[in-house]
């Protein structure tokens, strides 16, 4: 005979055993999986009022506890995020989408009109996120986002059909190091690239080191090679007084300001929730 659970002896079960396996994160990511797998809000799971049967959502739960505690990120688990105004779908083809590079769209939508309807270009799109939010927010701004990762770029197909955001964005393969841009003009470069130093990657969770692309987080010369070439290669890519809106990592803010010497002003910097210099803008200068 199938054993049936309560909702509250199901989570208490799977809490423990994530628990036991050393996730620090063991009670949100048991709420989030069993109000994902079983449709209910977080707060049903505690009023138990719930009999769960059904075998099928049972071996789903468990493998989806499993999966956690394996060090799979819990939003490949769940298959998908929220990010600023809309539901991106994640998994191993590219990063995860960061908290901070939510602010990062809400700094460049502080810095452009409601009605916006220029030209932005985001580099190293990867999942297509900074690309859909701005897409979605600007439905009559042309966007155009690349990757050199031929796989991310397919991630970023499917959230562009999920946000219903194609009919105003295009995607397309490119290396910034060794491609030359073909499209100029733009009015706005915004880019989160890879900033860690390889040091800084191997002291990462197992959750970014074994799930998130490598290419997406590793950049040489201590994280700072990609940086400089976006800066570097945007008199190429913007209009006079077009804006560079930049995710940096630690550290960097003095290098970048000093690369842009010369070709970019109104040089700003902003941080993020935890006071750290994160956000590098500029505007090419006319
Ligand atoms: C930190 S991820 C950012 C992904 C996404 N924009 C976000 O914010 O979640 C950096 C992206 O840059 C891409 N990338 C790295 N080096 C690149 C290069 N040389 N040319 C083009 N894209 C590159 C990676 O494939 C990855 O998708």
């Amino acid at each position: 005979m199938n054993k049936r659970f309560s909702i509250l002896e199901l989570y208490k079960k799977s809490n423990d055993f994530l628990t036991k396996k050393g996730i620090e994160s063991s009670k949100t990511d048991t709420e989030w999986i069993l109000s994902k797998f079983l449709d209910v809000e977080k707060i049903d799971i505690y009023l138990d009022r719930k009999y769960i049967e059904e075998q099928f959502l049972i071996n789903q739960i468990r493998q989806a506890i499993l999966r956690r505690a394996k060090r799979e990120p819990l939003q490949h688990i769940l298959g998908t995020v929220e990010f600023y105004n809309c539901s991106i779908k994640s998994d191993s083809r590219a990063l995860i989408p960061r908290f901070e590079t939510e602010l990062l769209v809400e700094l460049v939508v502080k810095k452009l009109p409601n009605d916006f309807n220029g030209r932005i270009l985001d580099l190293g799109t990867g999942s297509g996120a900074i690309l859909v939010a701005l897409a979605k927010e600007y439905p009559y701004a042309e966007c155009v986002g690349i990757d050199k990762s031929a796989n991310a770029l397919t991630l970023a197909e499917e959230n562009l059909a999920l946000n219903q955001c194609s009919k105003n964005v295009t995607l397309s393969i490119f290396d910034w190091h060794s491609d030359v841009f073909s499209q100029k003009n733009f009015d706005v470069l915004v880019s989160n690239p890879p900033y860690l130093s390889f040091k800084e990657w191997m002291t990462c969770e197992p959750e970014v080191k074994e799930y998130d692309p490598k290419d997406a987080l590793v950049s040489e010369n201590d994280g700072l090679l990609d940086l400089e070439t976006i800066i570097k290669i945007s008199p190429e890519i913007l209009k006079e007084g077009g804006l560079v809106a930049l995710e940096f990592g630690y550290g960097q803010s003095e290098k970048l300001i000093s690369v842009s010497k010369g070709f970019l002003n109104e040089i700003s910097i902003a941080n993020d929730l935890n006071g750290r210099r994160r956000f590098f803008f500029g505007r090419l200068i006319s």
